[in-house]
């Protein structure tokens, strides 16, 4: 387990992270609202340092607050039901060097105090930065092209099995599966919490993520495509991060929980629930596409050299619709300092993710860590794979 010192410098890494994340949107876009359901990109600027200094500042250690109203305009972001978009004007936010200067001041009276400061709401301030610096990847992503601080896309290999068998199904046995963590296990959100087992019979699960050219039967059937697809003279291609690509159809296809589950129904399969992924998936792997290696998802059957017996890729290169809606393990209590990370969203209105996407840090490859959006977001890297009872 990580010690007050690690975690520092995990918060320092962290910040890092997200300080150059920012700097990829030029600086005249940034009171652009790439995502129509979410703030506009200047507010996650003040979103980051308003939240650490509300917990950390203000909750734990009960230092003034130096300017109240941006701990306030900052303090959460947005989750509108479909139909309910915001409509805020640029106008409505402050300047850009004012969210500056009250970010240094946050993070130079935090870091002064930073050895009072529970270890607990240190993985708090870092995890939820991490999250941020995935959902701003996906609100990055829908900014124009033009708009973006292109990078040097890291252009490492990507090795594939041979002749992957994309219709291959792996049985699994009835048995147990073990949901949510106990403290002594470490760090976990409020809804990780409490550890506990479900008794699952005997299914099969594909052994890969559904891809792009699985799902090109689909719309040639007549679906709807993808967001992240687009057409040009007949021909499809995949709106990467930086640019657009000839559509990869052996890549995992990123679509709403709506479109994993129409296509499944389509196929005679379904989607499976929380608890036939924690069957099917073994320890987090150390490496694959997580942890911020690559912008968008690689081959399905990439660097499974390994994994040939199992299902593969059950963490990274996109996060994995289950059929279960998200709610509370018995025994939930929410974090007294932050009450409401998870329980307003037990309201019957999103589904669990689980795995991880290319965006997602290392920390969040854990078994019982539990995403969870609205069944028709389009927007993040989210694809599935089926099951058969
Ligand atoms: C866990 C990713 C669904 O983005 O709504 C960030 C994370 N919560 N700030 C979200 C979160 C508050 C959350 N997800
Ligand atoms: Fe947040």
């Amino acid at each position: 387990m990580r010690t007050q010192t690690d975690l520092a410098r995990a918060l320092t890494t962290a910040r890092e992270r997200t300080d150059e994340l920012f700097r990829l949107v030029r600086p005249d876009s940034l009171y652009e609202r790439p995502i129509p359901e979410r703030h506009r990109m200047v507010f996650y600027i003040g979103h980051l340092e308003a939240f650490d200094w509300n917990l950390i500042g203000r909750y734990q250690l009960d230092l003034r607050s130096f300017q109240p109203e941006f701990d306030r305009l900052f303090a959460f972001g947005i989750d509108p039901p479909p139909g309910q978009l915001p409509a805020d004007q640029p106008s409505d936010w402050p300047a850009l060097s004012e969210v500056e200067r009250y970010n240094q001041r946050t993070r130079d009276e935090i870091d002064d105090v930073l050895e009072e400061v529970p270890e607990q709401l240190l993985h708090v301030a870092i995890e939820h930065r991490l999250m941020h610096a995935e959902t701003f990847a996906y609100i990055l992503h829908n900014l124009a092209y033009e708009r973006k601080v292109p990078v040097a896309q890291a252009s490492r290999p990507v090795l594939c099995s041979p002749e992957p068998d994309l219709s291959r199904f792996i049985e699994i046995p009835a048995g147990e599966a073990r949901l949510g963590r106990t403290a002594e296990e470490g760090f976990g959100w409020d809804n990780e919490f409490e550890a506990h087992t479900v008794e699952v019979p005997a299914f099969s699960i594909s052994q890969h993520k559904v891809t792009n050219g699985e799902y090109l039967e689909f719309v040639r059937a007549g679906a709807e495509a993808p967001f992240f697809w687009t057409e040009r003279d007949g021909r499809w291609f995949y709106r990467g991060m930086f640019s657009e690509t000839p559509l990869p159809l052996d890549c995992p296809v990123y679509v709403t929980h709506r479109e994993a589950e129409a296509y499944a129904r389509w196929r005679g399969k379904s989607l499976p629930t929380e608890p036939q992924f924690h069957r099917a998936a073994c320890l987090p792997p150390a490496s694959g596409n997580f942890d911020f290696r690559h912008w968008d998802p690689i081959p399905v059957h990439a660097d499974d050299i390994r994994s040939h017996a199992g299902p593969a890729q059950m963490f990274g290169n996109g996060w994995e619709w289950t059929s279960t809606v998200f709610q509370s393990f018995p025994g939930f209590q929410p974090f007294p300092f932050y009450t409401n990370y998870s329980e307003p969203f037990f309201d019957g209105q999103h589904y669990v993710l689980k795995g991880a996407s290319p965006r997602t840090a290392a920390c969040f490859l854990r078994t019982s860590f539990r995403n969870w959006f609205r069944p028709s977001y389009p927007y993040l890297y989210a694809t599935f794979r089926m099951v058969e009872s």
